[in-house]
């Protein structure tokens, strides 16, 4: 490793023809930023890569609500700098340990007419830039209403960006690719999801934004440690080629209610000319704060089956009767009505399910639709749809907690809230209590439609401080968390490690739902997954889904080895076999991947990467010797040439390569794989191709 030393941190301090100008280096030298009180006192920045202008002069502030604005007539009354080297080890992760390494600038700032302080934190790391508002304590300052955010990103240029509309309430679009100048024309296109409170501005598009310039440098922009503050978006101004922070309003429309002393989240720029450089970032995770859970010896990476994939494609249901339109909790008697023939989550099939995981290997078992109220949830938004620890009468609680227990399996909770917040925080304690006393350790919750109470968003300051008040409290009751639906993540499983994941972006459902663009999964490690861990749900292998429900037409884009690669390109703790077990034993060899493949690593090196093209991974599995490589294609199809120097000097292993057969397709042929055998040390090269949507995969065992 290149010793960089401590003296390259530069503050310097200068008088410019505007004010005070302060400049501050990243610790290889690569990044500047430059900070200074413009004309009127308006405090800018700006950031420059290798003297290449990454965020052009920029304005930083705060409107607020019935009070003069944050933004300018401002003085420099403090300011300090220091420099951070410190590594630390996560509970579970891409890497055994992570460096954070950074050179800061604090700025203390007065509004010479209100006397209020307002105080900016710049973090610089080698891969990119952290800055955040802080409030002091303060007299003139104590609560206040935020009317908006007023952060600006100036380009240098009309970028190609990797973009999702600005929709308060879900991410779960395919992405669009194109130039900054087209957001605008091409916006009403990529409005595809159909909420029912839509809502977002014009030209406004979500974050984790990935930008690739002209002259080849890669930008990501985003936010972490998103804490008792609005879901920021990010509105452009075409004509100056700058975007502008857009919180997310509340039911008033107000953007955010804070009590000083008291801060923003970050926000981040991650910036590199090699793209496999965003990915290896741990800049997110590195500006959230430390553990906050002492005992962290109950959280585990799962590998997980479920009873979800067959409700998904139709061919089951998560509702136990079709006789009752609607049923009223605790009244209604359903051991009067018929079951539907469809409904999944028996007793008989859940045993079968434990069955499976148990005889290959896997840790756990969700089971969706096992509870009272499926009849009133789809579509609807209602207060009292479900009670969390009521089982449907086909559901029998007790014997499956013991059959799992004795096959060694856990069974993973499903809590859809139906939106509700308020309802799942009333039965809360009594959900996780259901949990901790039937051998539950994971909930899988969701927040599917318009969030009650009415008018607030998914992504609102409200909402994040619910998805937070039910991460803790299951942390309370040593319970993993996986939320579906919820706000995308900022880096907090640092801080939470029993955030153990997240969808929050379109996951594998939508294959069943129409399919996704065949590049998504060469965009989301990019995009998405810059904040933490996506429940992606891979491991399809039927992709004709009328196999599973002849009224459903729907394809899944992707070959065999593309789904298998995922496992690796995909990183998560927490990763889901998702097809159903038939299929898989249609197909034991290929499936022996997913069984083989690890969930936490040691190492991680990301060997190629480009947005919306491909990503190619290698991951060293936890505790072993043994390493698992995963491919994804684009469109386009694709060689490489792999080289393994990655391994060990001296070494041999057994590599079982999964490739695509060399008449696969992602539309016509998706289930043709081949599987080959082959001893490798660290100076064998692999020559592979993937096809259009498809890819790679490679597990390379040390051997004795
Ligand atoms: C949407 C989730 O993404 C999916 O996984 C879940 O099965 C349904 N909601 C039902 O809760
Ligand atoms: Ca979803």
């Amino acid at each position: 490793m290149k010793f960089i030393p401590i003296i390259q941190l530069i503050a310097l301090f200068c008088y410019c023809y505007y004010g005070v100008a302060q400049e501050l280096q990243s610790p290889n030298g690569a990044l500047k930023l430059l900070f200074s009180l413009e004309k009127k006192g308006r405090p800018t920045y700006q950031l420059d890569y290798k003297s290449q202008a990454v965020i052009k002069p920029s304005h930083l502030g705060l409107e607020l609500k019935d009070a003069k604005a944050l933004m300018d007539d401002f003085v420099l009354v403090g300011s300090k700098t220091k420099s951070f080297d410190e590594t630390w080890t996560p509970v579970w992760g891409e890497t055994k340990t992570i460096r954070n390494h950074y050179n800061e600038l604090e700025v203390t700032l007065k509004q010479k007419r209100t006397e209020r302080l307002l105080r900016l934190r710049f973090r610089l790391f080698d891969d990119g830039l952290g800055l955040r508002y802080e409030f002091p304590q303060q007299e003139n300052l104590v609560y206040f209403v935020l009317k908006e955010e007023r952060t600006q990103f100036a380009m240098a240029g009309d970028h190609t960006a990797f973009w999702l509309p600005g929709d308060y309430d879900t991410q779960e679009y395919d992405y669009t690719t194109s130039k900054l100048s087209e957001i605008n024309e091409k916006f009403d296109a990529a409005v595809t999801e159909n909420t029912s409170q839509r809502q977002f501005s014009k030209t406004g598009v979500q974050t984790a934004l990935m930008l690739k310039t002209d002259t080849g440098l890669y930008i990501n922009i985003h936010e972490a440690a998103l804490l008792n503050y609005a879901c920021m978006h990010l509105n452009l101004d075409e004509k100056h080629m700058t975007f502008e922070s857009w919180l997310t309003p509340d039911s008033n429309g107000d953007k955010g209610y804070l009590q000083a002393p008291c801060k923003s989240p970050w926000r981040t720029v991650i910036v590199s000319d090699d793209a496999r450089a965003i990915l290896a970032s741990n800049l997110t995770l590195n500006l959230n704060e430390p553990c906050a859970i002492e005992d962290t010896s109950w959280i585990k990476p799962i590998k997980y089956i479920g009873v979800w994939w067959e409700m998904i494609t139709g061919k089951s249901s998560w509702s136990y009767t079709n006789e009752l339109p609607s049923v009223q909790l605790g009244v209604t008697d359903y051991t009067k009505v018929t079951p539907n023939a469809t409904h999944a989550a028996t007793t008989k099939k859940v045993k079968d399910y434990i069955d499976f995981a148990a005889a290959h290997g896997f840790d756990a078992v969700l089971v969706e639709g096992w509870n009272e109220g499926w009849e009133d949830w789809f579509g609807n938004s209602k207060e009292d749809v479900f009670d969390f620890v009521t089982p449907y009468p086909d559901f029998d609680v007790e014997v499956l907690r013991d059959y799992a227990a004795s096959k060694r399996v856990k069974l993973m909770m499903h809590h859809e809230t139906s939106g509700a917040t308020r309802n799942y925080e009333r039965h809360m304690d009594k959900a996780y209590q259901f949990m901790n006393a039937n051998g539950y350790n994971a909930v899988k919750s969701g927040y599917v439609g318009a969030i009650i109470p009415r008018g607030e968003y998914h992504y609102s300051q409200y909402t994040i401080k619910h998805y937070q008040y039910a991460l803790e409290k299951a942390a309370d009751y040593h319970i993993m968390v996986n939320a579906h639906e919820a706000v995308r993540p900022t880096g907090i499983c640092r801080t939470y490690p029993n955030l153990i994941g997240n969808e929050s972006a379109r996951g594998t459902e939508y294959q069943a739902f129409g399919g996704s663009n065949v590049n998504h999964v060469t965009i989301l490690p990019f995009t998405r997954l810059i904040g933490g861990p996506m429940d992606y749900t891979p491991g399809i292998f039927e992709m004709d889904i009328r196999v599973l429900n002849p009224n459903n037409t729907s394809h899944v884009n992707s070959t065999i080895a593309n789904q298998l690669a995922l496992y690796v390109t995909m990183y998560s703790p927490l990763q889901m076999a998702a097809d159903l077990p038939e299929h898989y034993s249609a197909h034991k060899d290929a499936f022996q991947f997913i069984k083989d493949v690890g969930v936490d690593w040691d190492e991680s090196l990301y060997l190629e990467a480009e947005p919306g093209a491909y990503v190619t991974v290698a991951r060293k599995a936890k505790g072993t010797q043994d390493w698992f490589v995963g491919h994804v294609n684009g469109a386009a199809t694709r060689s490489t040439d792999l080289k393994l120097d990655f391994l060990d000097q001296g070494k041999t292993y057994a590599a079982t390569i999964y490739t695509d057969a060399a008449n696969a397709h992602y539309k016509n042929n998706p289930k043709a794989y081949e599987i080959s055998h082959q001893e490798v040390t660290n100076a064998s090269h692999l020559k592979l191709t993937a096809v259009p949507g498809g890819g790679f995969a490679i597990s390379i065992k040390a051997m004795p």
